[in-house]
């Protein structure tokens, strides 16, 4: 492990758990890209990198016909010197050209790993845990210097990159695009996976061939988005859930994204991913840096659950941090969909007292306790607690909540502003817009400039003033609408179109600074349900709302494509009541409760309605997870039965040793003619012997993985569910 530099050949292997990343000097200075997947010992050129003369295909410099940087795999491409292909960073000179020049100039090996300016990132906890190599290159007419970073993971198959841009110039140069990695691979022979959807339907699971040309995703909304998530993977021709080749790329970011994989005329592949360039152009002045977000690669050759489960133990010890990274998570009720913005005191009392009774731990009030907010219309910025609905003020509120013996939380939406609030009135210059230009409401409300210095001051003096005040154990951080009318007052003319990303850069920095301030509380970030689950939110709050969508077969397939790559304790999963608000459907307790309790639980409810026997099947639920939530949160996930491919649906957690596994099956239509169902498990000990819970049956484990479990054919009628519980005999 670790990442090894041979002098002669000038090449780098960085050298993971089971992975190898190989890149190489060439000529006079050009940076190649020479082989990247399953681990090798020493890397000796067996596929060696060819020249030929290609027409159409122009040599770098004169006299070698076969040196063109249109055919070499590359690590950082530039554009105007022969690559056709897109390139990976463009910046423009103070001549007003946009061709750049980058050759090696040195590096250095390290252990560790350093953080990113201002920036989510990864981590290590102990310098032997990775090595990182910086690779400095350079252009000498425009006095940039680009460091590329790499860090390698001594337990893990993934390699984290990131650039750095120094301006060693005299003139200011502009940076019009700066991806954070790209990766050539030798071929094309793959498919492409990505995470689409929309608001309430997020990361729904698409799979194509790639073809010659294009193909791209992004968002160019401001947030991460529910549209697209910045994850893509290449997936081997014949890799499926279980077996093949596959590489994930997840951009560790929460704003404007692209992410493009581009297969050119001699069938190779070229994958981009990085901040947008679209509407991008940062003024890099003389002696001045600017740093791009990481990408988290992840290589896998064992399919795309083994992709998964990297990304899920990578994040969980190299990315969410504080104290509830390793502690299972508190069972919350949330008052939003039992009472929206129409509760009282004694209403939210009431719904937290049944909660208590049936095992809930933690009570949620949503929006609505602040500034006049009784509906979407006002308020928001105004984080003073409406003396009108909760008179006896939320301190007392919250004690009341914990005298109950339970822990409060709430909710804010510190990035937006409502028009009707005294600080749109006091401050209409503080959100973001382009004066003399109308300004685009979404949720009748406007987004707050956070590339502001003094918007994030008082944004941040408001919250602390509530979170010192009143006892608060969890914060539910959302923000519901995305940014139209880019522009900030504060800025000048030609710094206009970096406030898209300076606002993401003030966003992080006032999350850092409450998150910081208040180690204890639990975050949940939110964005009108999963807009912004991205590892740049997992950086700052462990665990996110998933969807608005709470309907449980709706579930199904967001929370199967969530769990592509983010791991199960990040995933908010509520039960919800039926028939459910946002899709009609009327689905049994029992199939909501079980795919709640496939993720982070909670209750989402007017529990003070529920009927004595539902009360008994909700706490019979709680308990359960309960004594399997350790497992749930933290354990080994696997896909069993895919939502996207059929009627029915399986997924289960077993524990590092093997010693227990937990397994939920669905099955969302009633069929006639319905054929004998069949659950093979995963990820078992073959030799080990396993008793299911409350029966006296005992099987190997090879035979539950090969031979499979029958499902239960007394499953009749729609949205059915059945739950199994293993363990070491
Ligand atoms: C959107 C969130 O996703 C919901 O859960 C809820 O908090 C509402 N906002 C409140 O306005």
């Amino acid at each position: 492990m670790g990442i090894f530099y041979d002098e002669a050949q000038r090449v780098f292997h960085l050298r993971g758990k089971d992975v190898s990343y190989v890149l190489g000097v060439v000529r006079e200075g050009y940076l190649a890209h020479l082989y990247y997947g399953k681990g090798i010992r020493e890397f000796a050129g067996s596929n060696g990198l060819t020249f030929i003369k290609r027409d159409f295909s122009p040599s770098v410099g004169i006299g070698d016909e076969t040196f063109s940087l249109d055919s070499l795999p590359q690590e950082y491409p530039q554009y105007g010197n022969t690559d056709f292909r897109k390139p990976a960073y463009q910046v423009k000179g103070a001549d007003g050209t946009t061709i750049s020049d980058l050759r090696y100039d040195s590096h250095r090996i390290f252990a560790g790993k350093v953080g990113l300016d201002g920036l989510p990132a990864t981590y290590v906890e102990r310098d032997g845990g990775a090595d990182t190599l910086e690779i400095t290159m350079v252009d000498a007419v425009l006095g940039l210097r680009v460091i590329l970073q790499y860090t390698v993971f001594e337990a893990e198959n993934v390699i984290a990159r990131s650039a750095r841009f120094v301006n060693e110039g005299q003139e200011a140069l502009q940076i019009l695009k700066a991806a954070s990695a790209s990766v050539d691979f030798k071929d094309s022979d793959y498919d492409l996976l990505t995470l689409p959807g929309a608001w309430g339907n997020e990361r729904q699971v698409e799979r194509a061939p790639l073809r010659h040309g294009m193909q791209s995703v992004d968002s160019v909304r401001g947030g991460s988005s529910h549209q697209q998530n910045p994850f893509v993977a290449l997936l081997g021709k014949h890799a499926t859930e279980d077996v093949g080749e596959v590489y994930g790329f997840n951009l560790v970011y929460s704003g404007n994204f692209e992410a493009s994989v581009e297969v050119d005329q001699f069938a190779t592949t070229r994958v981009i991913l990085g901040l947008h360039s679209f509407n991008f152009d940062w003024k890099l002045e003389s002696g001045t840096e600017f740093q791009t977000p990481e990408v988290v690669m992840v290589y896998s050759d064992t399919g795309l659950g083994g992709m998964s489960r990297q990304y899920h133990r990578f994040y969980q010890k190299h990315l969410v941090r504080g104290v509830y990274r390793d502690q299972t998570r508190p069972i919350l009720v949330n008052n939003w969909e039992a009472t929206y913005f129409n509760f009282t005191e004694e209403k939210i009392l009431d719904i937290a007292k049944v909660g208590e009774k049936l095992g809930m731990e933690l009570l949620v009030l949503d929006d609505g306790w602040f500034g006049k907010r009784n509906s979407d219309k006002s308020s928001l910025g105004d984080w003073f607690v409406n003396a009108e609905k909760l008179p006896n003020g939320l301190k007392n509120l919250a004690e009341n909540v914990n005298n109950l013996g339970m822990k409060f939380g709430l909710w804010f939406e510190p990035e937006m502003v409502s028009v009707d609030s005294d600080l749109y009135r006091e401050h209409p210059e503080w959100c973001i817009h382009v004066p003399n230009r109308a300004k685009s409401e979404s949720r009748n409300q406007l987004v707050l400039d956070f590339s502001r210095e003094d918007v994030r001051t008082e944004i941040t003096r408001r919250m602390v003033a509530i979170l010192e005040e009143v006892p608060v154990s969890y914060v539910k951080w959302d923000m519901n609408r995305h940014l139209t009318e880019v522009g900030s007052a504060h800025f000048p003319s030609d710094r206009q179109q970096e406030i898209a990303h300076r606002h993401i850069l003030g966003v992080y920095s006032v999350m850092d600074a409450i998150t910081t301030r208040f180690p204890d509380i639990l975050f949940e970030s939110c964005s009108g349900g999963g807009g912004r689950f991205d590892p740049g939110m997992l950086y700052y709050m462990p665990q996110t709302w998933t969807s608005d969508n709470t309907d449980a077969v709706s579930r199904l397939k967001i929370q199967y494509g969530t769990s592509l790559v983010y791991p199960i304790v990040t995933m908010g999963s509520h039960v919800s009541s039926a028939p459910n608000h946002q899709v009609g459907r009327l689905t049994s307790l029992e199939m909501r409760g079980n795919v709640a309790m496939s993720g982070n639980l909670g209750y989402e409810l007017d529990l003070t309605t529920l009927t004595d026997a539902e009360q008994k099947i909700v706490k019979q639920q709680i308990a359960t997870y309960k004594e399997m939530r350790q497992l749930i949160q933290f354990g080994d996930f696997y896909r069993l039965k895919s939502p996207f491919e059929g009627n029915e649906t399986a997924w289960m957690f077993v524990d590092e040793a093997k010693t227990e596994c937990y397994v939920f099956y669905f099955q969302v239509l009633a069929t006639p003619a319905r054929p004998l169902q069949f659950v093979k498990l995963a990820g078992l000990n073959e030799a080990a012997r396993y008793q299911l819970r409350g029966t006296e049956q005992i099987f190997g484990g090879d035979e539950l993985m090969y031979a499979g479990i029958k499902v239960p054919t007394a499953l009749i009628g729609d949205f059915q569910t059945v739950s199994w519980h293993f363990q070491l005999k």
